[in-house]
């Protein structure tokens, strides 16, 4: 009787030691995690009305030839890919993009220059390809594409908010007709148009030289003739096919909700409880606009990123970004930006719509307290060259002065924004770090080049294809 006793108190000390020390909590993080997951509805996957492409799909293909293709710029250097590389992450490691006018045009990542010593024009930094097809509503830091309602989707071609006719079937195809017209991103000073629609129907006619053979197999019309295939939309129905089949999320935390307990690290749980946790209740509070599977409300705020760079002719200085307000032209709406997507965000840096952070550390704390984290922001931390910080600290000022919408946590704790980034490295699927896992989304070099301008992308560091 006695052991028996003994016994059951051993084991109740030891139920009690379990849940209060160390390592030894897990169960009851586990189960705390648990009741979050519940609450957000989370299943570990986005959901798309649309269906996603296939990678090996014809048309994904051609369109994977296009996205390659530097014929698609004004001066044949640039190609989507030059911005929007799967190896670095489906962007560029650039905190400002360089398109036309490029030193080395195959040149990626920080040695991608501008000629001479130009600041870099591009006045954001491109976001991720990667999960483009579970956008639902916005695309662009600033919104500038919309679907309106079930009738349509709005363009800069047409004034804010009415439907574009011509912007296609998604969100990604309307985004695609744009690059090609950004005189920094493709379009150059080369291509003379009033129009949009003027200078992507001349692209169109480019392509008529080389094409034809690729398009008659993207669309499955082995007569249909250059009149008929080559169009601009077209072209931009296969890129957005392209694009829209990288998809990217079985990520360790995709694991752990579908019930593998081990698939995160004691920190990266710590991380996910704040993370999902309100700060009334002591946590950071991430979740309520960084929510659902895909990590973002579709909403924009102004969270005073720094405001680095060229910027869109705003401000006193005429180098501030205004964000949403250029679309909406409400006064309400300046200095919003878009809530990113965080699925792979530890491949997509730098971060914020300029990429003034260059680790997701800096940008963590920026998150945790905005306004002390800008005041305090320190250049330095950029690789890249060339970038305008003249009027930095005046243009960051009047964001924080127009109203953040990020209430500060008082309390900083270095350990909170480990957590904090443990839990979004945990978003990472390993696919986007493996060469042999993306080489599906990468032209061969032996694949067949229809005209020869096919982007083989090159590390500036070691001069090997990327
Ligand atoms: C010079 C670099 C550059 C080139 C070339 C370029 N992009 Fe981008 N891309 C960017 C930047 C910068 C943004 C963000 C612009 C903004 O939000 O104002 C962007 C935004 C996007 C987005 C929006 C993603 C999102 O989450 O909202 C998509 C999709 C995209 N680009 C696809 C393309 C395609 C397709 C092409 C080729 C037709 C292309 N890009 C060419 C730099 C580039
Ligand atoms: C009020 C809404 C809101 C809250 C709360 C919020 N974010 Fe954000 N987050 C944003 C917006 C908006 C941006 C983009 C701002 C910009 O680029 O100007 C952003 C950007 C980011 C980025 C950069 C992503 C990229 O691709 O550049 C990270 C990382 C991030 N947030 C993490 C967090 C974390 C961690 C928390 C909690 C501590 C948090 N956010 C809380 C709205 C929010």
């Amino acid at each position: 009787m006695k052991t028996v006793l003994q016994i059951w108190i051993f084991l109740l000390l030891s139920t009690i030691n379990l849940s209060s020390y160390g390592e030894q909590a897990l169960p009851i993080i586990d189960s705390q995690l648990t009741t979050l997951i519940k609450s957000h509805n989370l299943t570990g996957i986005p959901t798309s009305n649309k269906n996603i492409p296939n990678i090996n799909s014809p048309k994904a293909q051609l369109g994977m030839k296009l996205f390659y293709s530097k014929t698609l710029s004004g001066d044949n250097t640039t190609a989507c890919a030059s911005c929007h590389h799967p190896m670095l992450g489906g962007g560029d490691n650039l905190s400002l993009s360089v398109g036309v006018d490029s030193k080395n045009p195959d040149i990626m990542g920080i040695h991608r220059e501008l000629k001479g010593s130009d600041q870099a024009r591009v006045p954001r930094n491109a976001p991720t390809t990667f999960n483009v097809a579970f956008w639902k509503r916005v695309l662009f830091h600033d919104m500038r594409i919309e679907k309106v309602s079930e009738l349509g989707i709005t363009t800069p071609d047409v004034p804010y908010p009415t439907i574009d006719p011509l912007a296609g079937d998604t969100l990604v195809q309307a985004q695609a007709r744009f690059p090609i017209t950004s005189s920094d991103e493709m379009r150059g000073k080369y291509m003379n148009a009033s129009f949009n629609q003027t200078m992507r129907r001349a692209l169109a006619k480019r392509l008529e030289k080389n094409w034809l053979e690729e398009f008659r197999k993207g669309f499955d019309y082995a007569d249909g003739s250059a009149e008929d295939l080559i169009t601009e939309q077209n072209f931009s129905e296969a890129i957005a096919e392209y694009e829209r089949s990288q998809v990217f999320i079985n990520t360790p935390w995709k694991n752990y909700i579908e019930g593998n307990k081990d698939a995160l690290s004691t920190s990266a749980k710590k991380g996910a409880l704040l993370f999902y946790t309100s700060q009334k209740k002591g946590g950071a509070g991430c979740a309520q606009c960084h929510s659902g599977d895909f990590f973002t409300d579709e909403m924009a705020y102004n969270t005073a990123m720094p405001q680095i760079g060229a910027g869109k002719d705003n401000g006193v200085t005429g180098s501030n970004d205004y964000g949403c307000n250029l679309v909406t032209k409400k006064e309400d709406d300046k200095f919003r930006f878009r809530t990113p997507s965080l699925i792979n965000v530890e491949v997509t840096g730098p971060w914020g719509h300029a990429g003034a952070y260059t680790s997701l550390e800096a940008v963590t704390r920026h998150m945790l307290s905005p306004i002390k984290s800008a005041k305090a922001y320190d250049p330095s931390q950029l690789q890249q060259k060339n970038i305008a910080l003249k009027d930095l600290k005046q243009n960051t000022q009047e964001a924080i002065d127009t109203g953040i919408h990020i209430t500060p946590k008082p309390v900083i704790n270095e350990s909170d924004v480990t957590h904090l980034v443990n839990f979004m490295k945990a978003l990472t699927d390993p696919c986007v770090k493996d060469r042999a896992c993306l080489s599906k989304w990468i032209p061969n070099e032996n694949d067949n080049d229809p005209d020869g301008r096919t982007l083989h992308a090159l590390n500036g560091k070691t001069g090997e294809r990327l």
